[in-house]
């Protein structure tokens, strides 16, 4: 191969963004707008977009701004590991591309680590910038902007796939095209609602209520689990958006996490709505490849907000509540729970049928006498119904819905006030063969207990509206009534 520019400037370690971007970002122009894939100008952006798409998939699997280096920097394909998916595509040498694979590839956060779940907005926001300038660089548009997938909009575009992605038959639409997303139903590529089965999957009030950005009820673990997963699953299956090693092959998977940037900028414009300030999470730093194919060095810090990166949105989301000002550390704060009810060692085997989980008093003080009786006794304390451990060997392709007291024998209906949460296992079966992180969902139930008049020791009912996968087998570890 030719030494080009490219190749030659890769071959130096990766460069601080900050150098990077004094060199190569022009900071003085004015930011530039992403757009509603819906609106004229998103329509024109994903005109840009599926040329760029199209160029992409012919340029050679080494080229980091080729199709392949950018799915594999979310995760490599599912069928092979990580160092065997380097060898495939680089062989035995060594090469400046090769290293930048080995810094970059399957990275994508926090599905490959424990403890990682805070990064999953920075890590995002740092993949969508990049690769938002390499459609820049490889289609000549330097007016690109990446359009978003608004789904969870009200009206006749909530939950539809936007046409350009589902048009196979067209010269210019059909790279933006993936068969076999979730079907058969409801059949995403026919433009059905994602969620016509799954009422509540695409809301975005579960994170933008909630006031702080960690932990496992704040606002990054519950968007990144709730609405971000729904949005996977809903989409596609596990050869596609369902899945995490395949999902970035689907080109709407770059609309859909410009989405979830724009939900996190959105929660920020509330000056309450803080993200973290330790320093661990300041400087834990990320590699990408630049639109030259340069090693960048990304830190956390330099993404938090997205002025300073010189783009905006057209709209942002309003925030459906206050939040007090926070108490300095808060936002790093260990979450303290009293487990109410519980049933620990569950080991709930989710099937086609609903299953049933018996909640039992805890040993914990505060669960002595009538525990969920006293719900409304003031002060006001936050209640959550806690799903731990979730697993299966592959994807369902289907949602669960989550019930809090349901009577035996009464039919889960999505409607049912009983109703608290859906659960979904995007992010809950294996990488390279193993489960390497604990998935859990938390569900704020203090609004709903006071009307449900629950028995002291209440069942949960988790429920699909489809048929799941056989070969899936999902399982939920514990599941506990916690108060705060
Ligand atoms: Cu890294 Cu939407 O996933």
């Amino acid at each position: 191969m030719a030494v080009t520019r490219r190749t030659f400037m890769a071959a130096a370690s990766a460069i601080p963004f900050a150098v990077w971007f004094e060199k190569y970002a022009n900071a003085f122009m004015a930011p530039l707008v992403r757009h509603n894939a819906t609106s004229l100008q998103g329509q024109a952006m994903l005109k840009i977009y599926a040329e760029a798409v199209a160029t992409m998939h012919g340029l050679p699997h080494t080229d980091p701004i080729g199709w392949l280096f950018q799915w594999y920097t979310h995760n490599v394909t599912g069928t092979t590991t990580k160092a065997a998916a380097i060898t495939s595509v680089y062989g035995g040498g060594s090469s400046p591309q090769k290293t930048l694979a080995q810094a970059a590839w399957s990275t994508c956060q926090p599905h490959n680590a424990p403890g990682a779940s805070d990064y999953f907005l920075p890590w995002h926001r740092m993949y969508v910038y990049f690769f938002e300038r390499i459609i820049r660089k490889v289609s000549k548009k330097p007016e690109f902007t990446l359009p978003y997938w608004n789904y969870s909009v009200s009206g006749a575009a909530h939950g539809v796939l936007p046409k350009e992605f589902r048009m196979p038959g067209d010269p210019l639409f059909k790279s933006l095209y993936i068969k076999n997303r979730n079907a058969p139903s409801p059949t995403v590529n026919n433009g059905q609602p994602i969620d016509m089965n799954d009422p509540g999957a695409l809301s975005t009030h579960p994170s933008l209520s909630k006031c702080v950005y960690s932990g496992s009820t704040g606002f990054c673990n519950v968007l990144d689990n709730g609405l971000h997963g729904n949005v996977h699953v809903l989409t596609g299956n596990g050869t596609n958006m369902g899945s995490v090693p395949y999902a970035a092959n689907d080109p709407v998977f770059y609309a859909h996490h410009c989405n979830i940037d724009r939900l996190w900028a959105s929660w920020n414009k509330d000056p309450n709505r803080i993200n973290p300030s330790n320093s661990s999470f300041l400087n834990q730093a990320f590699t990408f490849s630049d639109e030259n194919g340069v090693s960048v060095s990304v830190k956390i810090k330099d993404f938090l907000s997205i002025a300073p990166l010189n783009y905006t949105y057209d709209a942002f989301e309003p925030l459906p509540n206050k939040c007090p000002a926070p108490k300095v550390g808060l936002e790093v704060a260990v979450e303290k729970f009293a487990t109410l009810v519980e049933a620990p060692a569950a080991h709930l085997s989710l099937t086609g049928a609903p299953a049933r989980v018996q909640l039992k008093l805890s040993a914990e003080p505060q669960a002595k006498k009538s525990p969920l009786s006293a719900l409304s006794v003031p002060p006001p304390k936050k209640h959550y119904l806690v799903l731990k451990g979730l697993e299966a060997n592959a994807q369902p392709g289907v949602l669960y819905h989550v019930y809090l007291g349901l009577a035996e024998g009464a039919k889960p209906q999505p409607d049912d006030p009983h109703k608290v949460g859906i659960i979904n296992f995007f992010d809950a079966v294996p990488i390279e063969g193993a489960h390497t992180h604990d998935v859990s969902f938390s569900f704020d139930v203090t609004d709903a207990l006071p009307k449900l008049k629950l028995a002291n020791e209440p069942v949960v009912t988790i429920a699909p509206i489809n048929q799941p996968d056989a070969e899936a087998k999902p399982v939920v570890g514990s599941v506990a009534l916690v108060s705060e």
